[in-house]
């Protein structure tokens, strides 16, 4: 073995491993990068999984193609697709999973450094995550504004319009004749083409610190997301949790690779790690 290959942290690349690694108590920076795949057992569809994503389910709703539902200047002109989905991804109808809960563990065991999620349905306050830990990556629907004044919009009146299904439009008085800017209002989701909040930017360098990286429930197909797990340390273990492999993970000496349902491999993790009982009953008591 030619000497320059990095010291390994992990004795096996196994769940084992991983939780006597967490035991040991040599990790004290987790850093967890999410996507879509958390938030399905909760009954939200991904994005690309063949039969059930959205982007499989979308033809209904006559685009130029799938992701349109997400394109700015697509919305501009026909905001009913974005309106017809958000009704049904709308927070307020759909319980955490246990991925979740066990991101919400980690936070508890002062063990979270920095969570990146890519998902908008705002799971993981609802797990109980702390705000200051969450980089909701792609926005969420948290907040709403007009795309023309950025005037920001009532959360209640959103809610209601959203639960009918209408498209709401900005009530901010402005000088002109019309007496109202009556601008499409848009969830402060990032859309293709628009930037990302400026908390990912300024938090990306938690993602360097890391001492045990989990990426769970993604493709990794959108950058720069999709640049997070490659942040890390050459020598910091990164566990995938995800249906099939992606990205770079499996390519590097400490990762692991826990192929299929998030939440099994997930609870393998805690049951190996003894939280088994107390995920559980985090789980049922949310
Ligand atoms: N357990 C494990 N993996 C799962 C599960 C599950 N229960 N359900 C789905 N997956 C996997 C899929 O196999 C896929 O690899 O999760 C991944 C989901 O990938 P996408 O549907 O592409 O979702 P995501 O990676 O979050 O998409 C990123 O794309 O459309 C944009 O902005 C949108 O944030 C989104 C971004
Ligand atoms: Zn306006």
């Amino acid at each position: 073995v030619n000497d320059d290959t990095p010291p390994r942290t992990l004795s096996e690349r196994s769940i084992s491993a991983v939780a006597d690694l967490i035991n040991s108590g040599k990790v004290r920076r987790v850093v967890v990068m999410t996507g879509a795949g958390i938030s399905t057992a909760a009954g939200i569809p991904d994005f690309r999984s063949p039969e059930t994503g959205l982007y499989a389910n979308l033809a209904s709703l006559d685009l130029p193609e799938p992701e349109a539902v997400f394109d700015l200047s697509f919305f501009k002109e026909n905001p009913r697709p974005f309106y017809a989905l958000a009704k049904e991804l709308y927070p307020g109808r759909y319980h955490p999973t246990v991925s979740h809960v066990f991101i919400s563990l980690l936070a508890s065991k002062n063990l979270l450094h920095q969570l990146f999620t890519q998902n908008i349905d705002c799971l993981e306050r609802a797990a109980g995550i702390p705000e200051d830990l969450i980089v909701e990556a792609h926005g969420s629907f948290a907040t709403q504004r007009c795309v023309e004044c950025k005037t920001t919009y009532d959360d209640d009146k959103m809610r209601d319009h959203v639960r009918r299904g209408d498209v709401p439009r900005c009530e901010a008085k402005t000088g002109g004749l019309e007496g109202v800017c009556d601008g499409l209002v848009k969830p402060d989701i990032v859309f293709f083409g628009e930037q990302l909040p400026r908390s990912f930017f300024d938090r990306m360098p938690k993602a360097a610190q890391a001492d045990l990286v989990l990426v769970m429930g993604t493709s990794l197909q959108v950058h720069p997301f999709a640049s997070l797990p490659n942040q890390a340390m050459e020598y910091v273990p990164r566990v995938l949790f995800n249906m099939e492999r992606v990205g770079t993970l499996g390519s590097q000496a400490d990762d692991v690779l826990v192929l299929g349902d998030c939440d099994t491999g997930v609870r393998k993790l805690a049951d190996a790690l003894g939280w088994g009982e107390e995920l559980e009953k985090v789980w049922k008591e949310l």
